[in-house]
């Protein structure tokens, strides 16, 4: 049997991920109302999406109120690297949880289910490995990662709150480190620093002797995650951790990019930073049972599409295009 079209409200919708996700639930026959404050996100993102008659296009800033007719709401809107959420840290707290105050009272108001992009960084400099989802974390009240982390943290307090007070029906999903294409090209994260290094014929920068490992998942899998928790049934809201468990050395990944990339840049080691941030990996046991979900997609895949995606980006008409939402002064 066809199920009705749903009318969903996408936050943040404009982002990487937000758009990957409209595009899915546009594909699935939904109605889907994109909003969106473009701090880090791009109307060049959801632009293909434009000339779908399911599909609308909001700018407005979460932490102001929104009326709107909607069944379902995922809030991603927050910007999610360390770069963007510490340009203006007392926004990114704001959008966290002012934001999070304000699309569940809308989805109390409207009966609508909803669901919150959180982040593993909630478990923050964390004492086990890998983080299954009762473990509390380890979150500094007052560092400069705070406003993103405490933000999310309230957020999912919020959302319980709301659960067990009004009975919302909410869903909560954990997020681990993800990539792909439409992510940020100077978000100063190790997968798009390599790409952009390499197709820039620059060092490629590691930092430490390249051995430390980390583990990043592909976006195509994260959506299909994200989708699923959604349509659990009611009585699971989660949290539930999204990632991809398989880990990787830096300098597996420096030679993936460079073979991908067929650059002549060179590979070059920096000290280790003191911050450098620590390893996280997900124990996805919980999505597996409950989503009966395993992320898919290789390494080498995933860096191919991502590495077409910045190549059109260093074109020079789309550079001109999208200078001023790059924090270019930030590269
Ligand atoms: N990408 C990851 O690896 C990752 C990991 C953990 C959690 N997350 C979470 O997933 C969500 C999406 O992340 P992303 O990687 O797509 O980041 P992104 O920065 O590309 O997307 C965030 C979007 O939210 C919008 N936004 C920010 N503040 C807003 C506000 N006040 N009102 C309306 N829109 C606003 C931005 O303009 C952007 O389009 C975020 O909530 C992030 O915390 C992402």
């Amino acid at each position: 049997m066809k199920s009705a079209t749903k009318r969903i409200l996408v936050t943040g919708g404009a982002g990487f991920l937000g758009s990957h996700l409209c595009e899915r639930l546009i594909a699935q026959g939904q109605d889907v109302l994109c909003v969106d404050n473009f701090f880090t996100g791009r109307k060049d993102n959801v632009a293909h999406l434009l000339k779908q008659p399911r599909f609308e296009l909001m700018r407005h800033d979460i932490t102001f109120p929104l009326y709107v007719e909607v069944d379902e709401i995922y809030n991603l809107a927050c910007p999610a690297s360390p770069i963007h959420y510490q340009l203006d840290p007392v926004q990114t707290t704001k959008t966290s949880v002012h934001g999070a105050i304000n699309v569940l009272g809308l989805a109390k108001r409207v009966h609508a289910k909803i669901l919150q992009a959180s982040t593993s960084e909630v478990y923050g400099d964390p004492e086990i490995h890998p983080q299954t989802e009762s473990y509390w974390g380890r979150v500094n009240p007052i560092g400069v990662r705070s406003c993103y982390d405490e933000g999310k943290r309230c957020a999912e307090t919020l959302f319980f709150d709301y659960w067990r007070q009004h009975q919302l029906r909410i869903k909560v999903v954990r997020i681990f480190n993800t990539y792909g294409p439409r992510m940020h090209p100077n978000d100063g994260r190790v997968v798009s620093n390599f790409i952009m290094q390499a197709l820039k014929g620059e060092d490629i920068t590691i930092y430490g002797d390249g051995t430390q490992t980390r583990s990043f998942c592909y976006v195509d899998d994260l959506i299909e995650a994200v989708v699923r928790t959604m349509d659990t049934p009611d009585d699971f809201t989660g949290p539930i951790n999204i990632g991809n468990p398989r880990e990787f050395t830096m300098l597996d990944l420096a030679e993936e990019v460079l073979r991908l990339t067929g650059s002549s840049s060179k590979i070059s080691f920096k000290p280790l930073p003191s911050d450098d941030p620590k390893q996280r990996q997900p124990d996805t046991g919980l999505a597996g049972s409950v989503l009966r979900w395993s992320p898919k997609v290789e390494l080498e895949a995933g860096l191919a599409e991502t590495i077409a995606y910045f190549r059109t980006r260093l074109e020079p008409q789309s550079r001109a295009h999208s200078e001023a939402a790059d924090f270019a002064e930030l590269a």
